[in-house]
């Protein structure tokens, strides 16, 4: 089979850009925005920090680099961070807390989603030898939990913890906007108990490029500093922006569908006999197959002309995103059960 016959669900970051995206980035004004002198990132970055709340914003390459750029802002060597089990920051980020910003990152409650007393059993006491726990970040929604929105009452009674504490808050909002659709609450709410949220253009909403860093404006001029450190200073980065304002201002509507085709495979695959599917909030779909290794379940969705990702020893994931066509879903979904049948 060709990779083109190929659906593609390993992640929502491999959607293609539309017409109209392409046609919106073609025609961005530029400038150097080193300098602070491109029209299109300027615009993107006054609609995203709007959006969700804040001050200020800054464009960044990637959510990778914008919650590196929070926790550089945010500590110093040798302090500690409070975050959630999988947490991308911990999980998938090269080990770039310890290797950049010095911190060291605990864990907090279990599977991604903690409380305010979770967090506060971990809050070093003020000893000459214990790290200084400085942060908390939260991740909404949460990847590795699949795609769950963080309850928000739950992030209020953080943010009491870390206001009566003296700590920081952090939001990686990578998907911010699927929290928001799922939860039926403005990513300025969701967001506005933070100091800091990180959010990307280049999942859900389909852009090519592109996170942004908000939050106050003094602590948004330090970061723009660590991002020329980090070497993620773009010139006519103009090009990307658009896309990604492109896809801020037309592709959040449309996550519903995605949550919607996310539920439909759910609910087609919990019906196959020794598979348990995990509850289904946004766009991820994760696939327990106890016994069966991840590597053999992924080779036999790839058979059956579906890409999924493994996940775990015994999980995979599938993520719904907007180049996933809605006439395609059935056809994806029996491709799936089979093989998942064959799989066991
Ligand atoms: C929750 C979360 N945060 C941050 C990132 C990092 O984004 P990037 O791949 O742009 O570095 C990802 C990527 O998938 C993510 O899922």
């Amino acid at each position: 089979m060709s990779t083109t016959a190929l659906f593609d669900l390993r992640s929502d970051t491999v959607t293609q850009p539309t017409d109209a995206m392409r046609a919106a980035m073609a025609a961005a004004p530029v400038g150097d925005d080193v300098y602070g002198e491109d029209p299109s990132v300027r615009a993107l970055e006054e609609r995203v920090a709007e959006l969700v709340g804040k001050e200020a914003a800054l464009f960044v390459p990637s959510g990778t680099q914008a919650n590196q750029i929070a926790l550089l802002c945010h500590t110093t060597r040798g302090d500690e961070v409070i975050v959630g089990e999988g947490a991308h920051c911990a999980f998938y980020e090269s080990g770039a807390a310890g290797a950049l910003a010095g911190v060291q990152l605990v864990c907090a409650g279990r599977g991604g989603l903690f409380t305010a007393e979770d967090a506060e059993a971990l809050i070093k006491p003020t000893d000459d030898h214990c790290p200084q726990t400085r942060l908390i970040a939260i991740e909404n929604t949460h990847n590795r939990a699949g795609g769950r929105v963080f309850p928000q009452q739950d992030v209020l009674a953080i943010a009491a913890l870390a206001r009566r504490r003296g700590l920081a808050l952090h939001l990686d909002g990578a998907r911010l906007w699927n929290a928001a659709v799922a939860s039926g609450t403005s990513e300025a709410t969701l967001s506005e108990a933070f100091d800091t949220v990180s959010v990307c253009f280049s999942k859900g909403l389909g852009a090519p490029v592109g996170s942004a860093l908000c939050g106050p404006a003094p602590l948004i001029r330090r970061a723009r500093r660590w991002r020329k450190m980090l070497g993620g200073g773009m010139r006519q980065a103009g090009i990307v922006a658009a896309g990604a304002l492109y896809a801020l201002e037309h592709h959040r509507a449309r996550l519903p569908l995605d949550h919607a085709a996310a539920r439909s495979i759910a609910t087609a695959l919990a019906d196959v006999p020794g598979v348990t599917v995990l509850p289904v909030e946004t766009n991820i779909v994760l696939i327990d197959v106890p016994g069966v290794p991840a590597a053999r379940v992924v080779a036999a969705a790839r058979e059956h002309g579906v890409l999924i990702g493994a996940f775990g020893p015994e999980r995979v994931r599938a993520v719904t995103h907007m180049g996933l066509d809605p006439a395609a879903l059935p056809g994806v979904t029996r491709a799936l059960q089979r093989a998942l049948g064959a799989a066991r």
